[in-house]
């Protein structure tokens, strides 16, 4: 059970026998047919340590064609699968739920091609996305996503939930960027996809369905992705404001003084701050001479040092003398600029150290954004820690409530209220992490009905023994009518 909602295993599904696991021994290699308690243990277990199945069974494919045997034999067999990367999820949607069958793509980690004049990367779903990062950094190039999850998080695992993160403000999201996967259906069929082309408008472009589907329609193999270079002038300030309107009003001077060279713009309240200098031990505030209630980061990125250094300090004297921002830091290298980042970075982490973690990540827009954080700060009294981070610059609160065990009394007062206030404010439930487990039942909160039907019919057409992902993404209703 999760909160509220109590899911029963689908009776349809078959349980593994001693045949499939010789059959899988054979296709894959015995070592790549994982059976260890130990390694198990990790595989259900997701990031937060919230959500745990109870599989008796790992698959690691090597390549496509193998990926595509062990999904027929599952789909003829009846058996339920659970794409994973990284395990990076922050919605349940990588653990099974019951003894679903895992299939990680963690060996299916070569990178194809990559050409040097489009910036089109190729590669293979397994590839740990800062592995692609210090590649093309050799090449002169970055990739168009960064998020905190990068040692561990698979570009797979990326496209498969449509990740937003620290650079989105900039680049656009992945259904941007992406220009092509691979994926492999529930029946086992390859779908070639992987176009390398910016422009391509020969009918329906299906790819689209596959990035933010959680793993819901098929398991992505490859993908093919337009990386920007990598500028010369990388300049990082982290600022202090005394209220949330002058956070929002500085996002609204950044946006036109500083334009194009914007690469992010992420902030955080007092509260996160605190929870990263309590309790991740070699980090500290960068603006220690008071204490505010928000802090914002800027990177600007461009080709001019000089010109954009300029520009930067000029946006910045302008926000002090208006009193917009009341302290500020520039980073005069690289190790200032990870110590920057690392705050805004080890949010999650800190959290997480601090006790069980309440996490909703929602879209709503700017003006209002800050309101819901201080509702539910009057909502949960003391009973809890309320926290605020995110980025700002796309509109995409992180609203985190930390107390020292689960309780269902705090989550009593925080759903369906948190959902119901969203949606009120015509916002999205999931700005970016997905729906996984903990949300498919809450679809309706940021979704009409015809839209969710619409899903359930793609999901049927694609996956007709509903063997992929089972009770996530999807109303369970919807799918077993
Ligand atoms: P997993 O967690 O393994 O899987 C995620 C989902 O995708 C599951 O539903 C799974 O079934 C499916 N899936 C995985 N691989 C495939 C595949 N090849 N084909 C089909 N389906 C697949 N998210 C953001 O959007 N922005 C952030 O800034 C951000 N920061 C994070 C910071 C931290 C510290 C952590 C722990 C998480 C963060 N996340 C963020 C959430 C998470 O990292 C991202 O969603 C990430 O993209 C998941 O990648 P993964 O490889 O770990 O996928
Ligand atoms: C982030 O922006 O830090 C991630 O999305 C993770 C989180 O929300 O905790
Ligand atoms: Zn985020």
């Amino acid at each position: 059970t999760f909160g509220s909602a109590i899911i029963q295993r689908n009776p349809l599904f078959s349980t593994l026998n001693h045949d499939d696991i010789i059959y899988f021994e054979k296709t894959l290699g015995v070592k790549n047919v994982i059976q260890d308690d130990e390694e198990l243990e990790t595989a259900n277990t997701d990031w937060m340590h919230k959500f745990k199945g109870s599989s008796k069974l790992m698959l690691l494919p090597e390549n496509t064609d193998q990926l595509s045997q062990i999904l027929k034999h599952c789909n003829s067999r009846h058996l339920a699968v659970v794409p994973q990367g990284g395990n990076t999820g922050l919605v349940g949607g990588s653990v099974p739920v019951f003894d679903e069958v895992i299939i990680n793509t963690r060996r299916m980690n070569n990178i194809i091609s990559f050409d040097e004049v489009s910036g089109v990367l190729v590669c293979e779903a397994g590839c740990i996305l800062e592995n692609l990062i210090t590649f093309l950094d050799q090449k002169g190039f970055i990739m168009p996503l960064d998020l905190g999850a990068k040692g561990s998080c698979q570009i797979g695992g990326n496209v498969s939930t449509n990740a937003g993160g620290l650079r989105l403000v900039r680049y656009g999201s992945l259904h941007g960027t992406v220009l092509g996967l691979e994926a492999v259906l529930a029946n086992g069929d390859v779908i070639d996809m992987l176009g390398t082309l910016r422009k391509d408008n020969t009918g329906y472009d299906l790819k689209h369905l596959f990035i933010g589907s959680e793993g819901s329609l098929g398991i992505i193999t490859k993908v093919s992705i337009l990386t920007p270079p990598k500028l010369s002038s990388v300049n990082i300030a982290f600022l202090a404001c005394q209220d949330y309107i002058s956070c929002q009003k500085l996002l609204f001077q950044a946006k036109r003084k500083l334009g194009e060279i914007l690469s992010a713009f992420e902030f955080l309240d007092a509260q996160a701050m605190n929870l990263v200098l309590n309790h991740l031990d070699t980090l500290r505030n960068p603006l220690p001479s008071s204490i505010y209630n928000f802090y914002v980061l800027i990177e600007t990125t461009g080709s001019n040092e000089s010109n954009d250094k300029e520009k930067l300090e000029g946006f910045l004297v302008e926000a002090m003398e208006s009193g917009l921002v009341s302290d500020g830091a520039i980073a005069q290298d690289s190790n200032q600029s990870a110590s920057f980042w690392n705050i805004r970075e080890g949010i999650p982490e800190a959290l997480q150290k601090a006790g069980a973690v309440y996490k909703y990540d929602l879209s709503i827009p700017v003006e209002k954004l800050y309101d819901l954080v201080e509702e539910m700060r009057i909502r949960l009294g003391g009973k809890a820690n309320v926290v605020g981070y995110g980025h700002l610059g796309d509109g995409n609160l992180h609203l985190n409530v930390s107390a020292p065990q689960y309780d269902d009394d705090i989550l009593g007062e925080i759903e369906p209220f948190v959902y119901e206030w969203t949606s009120k404010h015509h916002g999205s439930i999931s700005a970016e992490h997905g729906l996984g487990l903990m949300k498919a039942e809450k679809i309706y909160y940021s979704k009409s009905t015809g839209t969710v039907q619409m899903m359930a019919s793609i999901k049927k057409l694609l996956d007709p023994k509903g063997i992929l992902n089972p009770y996530k993404v999807i109303p369970q209703l919807l799918l077993s009518t």
